[in-house]
């Protein structure tokens, strides 16, 4: 791998611990203002000193994000579609390379539909961009995109998605944490992080989550609603560090909940 490829991508996924806390607030990009988002910079602000990278659009990023901060940028260049549309799929490559290099990006993400009408469309979308992105030693991420159809998330389906990114040069890719979840490791060559998922019944159960995840090798999270739609989302961002970097179980990622609640 190039150096710089290789440079950006340890930006995101830490040396030390071979995993990754990543903070997704690109949810606008086809759901408009989203509950906890309808003020980006005002959310992201106080968890930034506990996320190993940030997931957003450009639009958002120089609106709403200070240019100083340190933290890596994974930026969203897919969309061109909304929840209200005819087709979450019609994706399309949104941003050019020239630009997300002139915003520092350590990474671009796209997302693929597998197993629908735009399945190729956004599948030469992934191709196209590992092309752009190599040129400039950039490294991809490819999300599994499901779309509406959330019923989809069986190991057997987002393995084949997975491998899929990973056959077309993704350098990492984003997926759901499901049943048989070590099915979709086993055959994937690079990273998986997983995505959170609409806001879950219990903190506890966001904890659990993150915990299988990386027990049965995930190398992290990109999460967002669990985090930021928490009524204690600074404390459950660390808690969930706590999973990802320090091997802390759901028990003790709890207390580390209770314990940062008034902080
Ligand atoms: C949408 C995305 C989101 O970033 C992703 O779903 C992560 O956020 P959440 O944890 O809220 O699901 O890629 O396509």
């Amino acid at each position: 791998m190039d150096w710089g490829k290789k440079n950006r991508l340890s930006q995101i996924i830490k040396p030390e611990t071979g995993r990754t806390v990543m903070l997704a607030v690109d949810h606008g990009y086809f759901l408009g203002p989203t509950h906890k988002l309808e003020h980006v910079g005002t959310t992201v602000e106080p968890l930034l000193p506990y996320a190993d990278a940030l997931m957003l659009t450009r639009g958002i990023l120089r609106s709403s994000i200070s240019p100083e901060i340190s933290v890596p940028i994974v930026l969203r260049v897919s969309g061109g579609s909304s929840i209200i549309g005819a087709d979450l799929a019609n994706e399309t490559i949104t941003t050019s390379m020239e630009d997300a290099v002139r915003l520092n990006a350590a990474a671009v993400a796209l997302s693929i539909f597998i197993g629908t009408d735009f399945e190729h469309q956004t599948l030469e979308n992934l191709a196209l961009l590992i092309d752009m992105a190599e040129e400039y030693g950039i490294p991809v991420l490819a999300v599994t995109a499901v779309g509406k159809e959330i019923g989809k998330k069986d190991s057997r389906f987002l393995a084949l998605a997975c491998r899929i990114a990973a056959e077309l040069g993704a350098s990492f890719v984003k997926t759901y944490y499901c049943d048989e979840f070590e099915k979709i490791i086993e055959s994937c060559p690079i990273p998986v992080v997983i995505a959170g998922g609409p806001k879950l019944d219990t903190d506890l159960d966001a904890f659990k989550l993150a915990y299988d995840a990386v027990q049965k090798g995930a190398s992290g999270v990109d999460m967002g609603r669990n985090i930021w739609q928490s009524a204690f989302p600074v404390a459950k961002i660390k808690a969930v560090r706590a999973i990802v970097h320090d091997k802390a179980t759901p028990e003790q990622a709890f207390e580390i909940f209770e314990g940062n609640k008034k902080k």
